[in-house]
C-alpha cells in the first residue's frame, strides 16, 4: 500500500514537471524569435556621401548603408535607417533609441570606452581640402589659418593637435557638407575631414580646390557601433561582415562606390 503511494507521488510529480516543461519552451521559442525578428533602429549621420546620404525622396543611400544590409541579410537582422545628427549620435546607442550605429565612425580608444565596435570595415585617413588658389601646401602651413571641421571628428582632432583644442580658428560645424560650404564661401582656409568624404567632394569640385595629404595623418578603421556589452548583436554583425567579404558582395559593393581603389 505505502509502495503504490510512494510510486503515485513519484509519477504525479514527474507528469507534473514534464508537462511544465512542455509549456515553458513553446513561449521560450516565442521570445527568441521575437528578439530574432525584431527591427533594429541603425543611426547613420547621412551627410557624409558617398558613405551615407538623403535622396530628395529622404531615402538613406551609400557604401555604409549598403554594406549594413548586406550583412543584415547574412545574419537575419531586420534594420530601419535612421538619420541622426553627428552630435548626439553615440549617446542613442546608451540611451537605447539605437540599437546600430554606422556612420563612417573611426574606431578610437575613446569610443572603445563608451559603445562597441564591429571589425573594421573600412580604412581612411584624414585630407585636407583647400581652395586651387590657396597658397597652403602643406599642414603645418595650417598654422595661424582658419580651419573647418565637423564637431567631434577625428578632423576636429587632427586640427586641435596643429592649433590646440580651444583655438579660435577652429570653426566647428554640425556637418561636414556646412564646412565645405564655409571653404567655398572662403569663411574658412581649409576643411580636415576622411579622404573618402573630400574626394566625393572633389568630384564636382575640381575645377576649385585641391587636396593635400599630410604623411602623419594616422590610419584610421570604421566600425559598426553597438550599445557596450551587446555581445549577441556584434557578434552577428561580425559573422554578417566575414560572409559579405568571403562571397564578394563586399567588393562589388566597394567597387561601385570607389572603384579598383
Ligand atoms: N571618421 C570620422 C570620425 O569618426 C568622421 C565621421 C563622420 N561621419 C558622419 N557620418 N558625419 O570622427
Amino acid at each position: 500500500m505505502m509502495r503504490l503511494i510512494l510510486i503515485s507521488i513519484l509519477s504525479i510529480s514527474l507528469f507534473a514537471s514534464c508537462t511544465k516543461r512542455t509549456e515553458e519552451e513553446p513561449s521560450k521559442a516565442t521570445e527568441a524569435q521575437k528578439s530574432q525578428n525584431a527591427e533594429l533602429v541603425v543611426g547613420t549621420d547621412a551627410a557624409y556621401a558617398p558613405f551615407e546620404s538623403e535622396t530628395s525622396d529622404k531615402s538613406i543611400v551609400g557604401f555604409d548603408i549598403e554594406i549594413l544590409k548586406a550583412i543584415g541579410e547574412k545574419s537575419g537582422l531586420k534594420l530601419r535607417f535612421v538619420n541622426t545628427p553627428w552630435e548626439g549620435l553615440f549617446n542613442q546607442l546608451e540611451s537605447g533609441d539605437r540599437d546600430i550605429l554606422i556612420s563612417a565612425i573611426t574606431i578610437n580608444d575613446e569610443r572603445k570606452k563608451v559603445m562597441d565596435f564591429s571589425e573594421p570595415y573600412f580604412e581612411a585617413v584624414q585630407l585636407i581640402v583647400v581652395p586651387l588658389s590657396s597658397k597652403i601646401s602643406k599642414f603645418s602651413e595650417l598654422k595661424g589659418k582658419k580651419i573647418g571641421v565637423q564637431t567631434g571628428t577625428t578632423g576636429d582632432e587632427v586640427a586641435s593637435g596643429l592649433l590646440g583644442k580651444t583655438s579660435d580658428d577652429i570653426k566647428r560645424f554640425e556637418g561636414t557638407p556646412l564646412a565645405l560650404q564655409e571653404l567655398s564661401a572662403r569663411g574658412v582656409d581649409a576643411v580636415i575631414a576622411d579622404n573618402g568624404v573630400i574626394n566625393n567632394f572633389m568630384a564636382n569640385n575640381k575645377s576649385d580646390f585641391k587636396t593635400i595629404s599630410d604623411p602623419t595623418f594616422k590610419k584610421e578603421f570604421y566600425g559598426i557601433a553597438v550599445k557596450k556589452g551587446n555581445t549577441e548583436l556584434i557578434k552577428k554583425i561580425n559573422e554578417g561582415l566575414a560572409a559579405i567579404k568571403a562571397d564578394g558582395t563586399y567588393d562589388s559593393i566597394f567597387k561601385k562606390y570607389f572603384g579598383d581603389k
